[in-house]
Parts: structure tokens; C-alpha cells; sequence
């Protein structure tokens, strides 16, 4: 699977969004060392902080099943009813993928549309990140 079809993925995962309260949906598109896609998106609560974002329901998602590899993440948000927009992936899911990616390979895919995107390897946009590796001696 090529970028553009794994932002596509993102897009329609988008349309599965549950936002009653922001009304702003994101889709994200998720892909393993193997080329599997994980799609996620973004579950509100009415109690707003147990709200799930789009990436990090599709990391657990995958995570469940076992995968452990991955080597990259489209994402798309925009208000509803509105076409996808730049959503850029928020702090802690920037810490969920330090959890399960390696910074220097792992790409993240801001997209508007299969054409309009921006790519950033995790480390951009989480530089000096803390992950698994300062945990060992
Ligand atoms: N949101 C995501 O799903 N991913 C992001 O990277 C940024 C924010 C969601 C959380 C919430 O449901 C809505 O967007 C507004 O913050």
C-alpha cells in the first residue's frame, strides 16, 4: 500500500469519528512493518478526558493483535461535514508511537487529501523523545 492509498484509508476512517461534543473528526491510517492497515478514530466521552484519539485507537487496536512493528501513520481531521483538513497528532499520541516506533524511521502523514499531505519523521515531531530505550542501561 502507497501513501496515497493509506490516506485514503485515514479519510475513511475519518467518516467513523464519534463527536458529539467537538464536533471535530479524525481518521487515522495506520500501517505495521508487514504492510497490514490498522485504521482508528477519534471516541469522545461525555465526560470529555476518557475521549481516544484517532491514532491511538488504531495503535491499540493493532497492539491487541499482536503487532509491535510499524513504520507509518496518516492522519486527517476537520470539523463536520467539512472535507479533511491538517491535524496534526497531539502530544500524547506523539508519545504512544515513541512507545512502539523508532523516531528516525517512523513517518507520520498529515494529509488533507491523497494529494495535499506533509510528511515528518517521529523525531521532528517529537524531538529528544523519552521511549523504551532510556529505560535500559
Ligand atoms: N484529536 C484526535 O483524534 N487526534 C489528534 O491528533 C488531535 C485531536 C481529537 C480529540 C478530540 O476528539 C477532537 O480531536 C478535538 O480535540
Amino acid at each position: 500500500m502507497n501513501k496515497r492509498e493509506l490516506i485514503e484509508k485515514a479519510l475513511e476512517a475519518k467518516t467513523h469519528a464519534y463527536t458529539p461534543y467537538s464536533h471535530f473528526q479524525v481518521g487515522a491510517a495506520l500501517m505495521t512493518g508487514k504492510g497490514r492497515v490498522y485504521q482508528g478514530c477519534n471516541i469522545e466521552n461525555a465526560a470529555y478526558s476518557p475521549t481516544v484519539c484517532a491514532e491511538r485507537s488504531a495503535f491499540f487496536k493493532a497492539v491487541y493483535e499482536g503487532e509491535r512493528e510499524f513504520r507509518a501513520i496518516a492522519v486527517t481531521g476537520s470539523p463536520e461535514g467539512e472535507s479533511g483538513g491538517f491535524a496534526y497528532p497531539c502530544g500524547v499520541c506523539r508519545q504512544v508511537m515513541m512507545e512502539f516506533c523508532d523516531p528516525e524511521k517512523f513517518l507520520v502523514i498529515v494529509a488533507r487529501s491523497p494529494e495535499d499531505y506533509e510528511e515528518y519523521l517521529l523525531k521532528e515531531l517529537l524531538p529528544a523523545g523519552f521511549g523504551p530505550k532510556n529505560l535500559k542501561a
